[in-house]
């Protein structure tokens, strides 16, 4: 069996139904396919189900792409006030958290709920558990699409991939996306998880383990990253939004240095404490600041039990260092089970940044987080979808 549409859309997730939406209301008759039993299923998962959709302020240093401007014309046309516009309209209701980031009072639902609407008022058609079988042009100078599933075959002048990253294999994510881009000869720039805990080796882990549970405020840097948030301690290695921040600029095998008191200055405190309170034991000192476990896992016993006057000034340095330049060489990662997204993707500098259509392909367009972009944590990859498939939901 044989069917023709102007559009098909493959993926029913963030971007996927964005697009559909735009591209439906503007009279373009659309399908979207997916593998899965039903749409949106990171939509439903995300922001601890309360779905953090996007961020007060985005910018292009928001995210990670070999091609830093590429995020500029998109973000700029299809703004954050322009979903939280939309998501106005349907009523629903958010709230503000720390550093602009806009979660549902409610819950993720609302927002698959209100993009669903938007698809079924646009007249879109959308149709669940399709194995597609193959992609094929229609003559290599047209820009027409048959893309053959298992139940029939559908033709159509655009094809817009919107299957996603390699993260959390678990919620559906496959490299559909990337094995089209290989058919057609287009570069992905290597896949590897983003906003995943990282592991300890196994000598930190005897040490390191024991602190599971315990959370302090932390500034950690990798390369030339840099963020100051919540550190989480876990069984298995170091979590957190700080950590899941850092993860996506990690390389293996590097470093991270980690402040664990970034909001003072340990050697100030001291200097001015040798000389008012000489006799205060170093413990007590940083237990005012810092987790009794967590300081006797980073510092000696001995200085630890130290009046403060009788510290060298070597030893000073050696606490002041293990407190503020903490280095540790995490493992590895969680890897894609945990990672909320996949740094990497398919080369945009193959596509135009104004309406996300491959310069090599004609009429075959790439949205959302299979392109090698990747947002920080904080709604800024939600906001990605919405101004991707935004952008070219209008010329498709
Ligand atoms: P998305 O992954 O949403 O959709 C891809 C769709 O393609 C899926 O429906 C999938 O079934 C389908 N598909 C895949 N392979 C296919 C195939 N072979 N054939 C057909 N269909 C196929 N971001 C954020 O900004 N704020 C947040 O709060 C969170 N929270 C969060 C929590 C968790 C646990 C995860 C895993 C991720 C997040 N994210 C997030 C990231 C965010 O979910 C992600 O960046 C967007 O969903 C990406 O939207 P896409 O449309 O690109 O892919």
């Amino acid at each position: 069996m044989k069917t023709e549409y102007d559009v098909v859309i493959i993926g029913a997730g963030a971007s996927g139904l964005m697009c559909a939406a735009q591209a439906g209301k503007r009279g373009r008759r659309v399908i979207v396919l997916d593998q899965a039993p039903k749409p949106g299923r990171k939509i439903l998962i995300s922001g601890g189900g309360r779905c953090n959709f996007t961020n007060r302020r985005v910018s292009a240093q928001n995210y990670i792409s070999s091609n830093p401007h590429f995020v500029k014309s998109a973000l700029s046309r299809y703004r954050p006030q322009d979903f939280i516009d939309l998501v106005r309209q349907y009523g629903i209701r958010f709230t503000e958290r720390e550093h602009g980031q806009l979660f549902c009072t409610g819950s993720a639902g609302q927002i698959l709920d209100m993009l669903l609407a938007e698809c079924r008022s646009a007249g879109v058609c959308l149709a669940f558990k399709i194995s597609i079988t193959g992609i094929e042009r229609q003559g290599s100078s047209s820009r027409g699409f048959r893309i053959c599933t298992a139940r029939e075959s559908i033709e159509a002048s655009s094809l817009v991939i919107a299957t996603g990253g390699l993260s959390m294999p678990a919620a559906g994510a496959t490299p559909f996306g990337y094995k089209v881009a290989g058919q057609f000869g287009i570069p992905v720039v290597e896949p590897r998880p983003g906003l995943v805990p990282f592991t300890f080796q196994s000598g930190d882990k005897a040490v390191l383990a024991p602190l599971a549970g315990i959370s302090v405020k932390a500034r950690v840097r990798t390369g030339s990253a840099s963020f100051k948030e919540q550190l989480l301690f876990t069984h298995r290695g170091l979590s957190g939004p700080v950590i899941l921040q850092a993860s996506s600029f990690w390389q293996p095998g590097a470093r991270l240095t980690i402040d664990l008191f970034p909001d003072g200055n340990l050697g100030d405190l001291l200097e001015t404490l040798r000389q008012t309170r000489p006799k205060r034991h170093l413990k007590s000192v940083l237990a005012e600041h810092l987790p009794t476990r967590l300081v006797q896992a980073r510092i000696d016993e001995k200085l630890l039990n130290c009046p403060i006057h009788t510290l060298s000034r070597q030893g000073l340095e050696r606490v002041i260092d293990e407190i503020h330049a903490w280095k540790i060489q995490p493992g590895g990662t969680e890897g894609y089970r945990t990672a909320e997204v996949t740094v990497g993707g398919i080369d945009c500098r193959r596509f135009s940044s104004k309406t996300m259509e491959s310069q090599d392909v004609p009429g075959l367009y790439a949205i959302g987080e299979v392109l090698d972009v990747t947002g920080w944590l904080g709604g800024y990859n939600f906001q990605w979808a919405w101004s991707s498939a935004w952008a070219a939901g209008q010329v498709v």
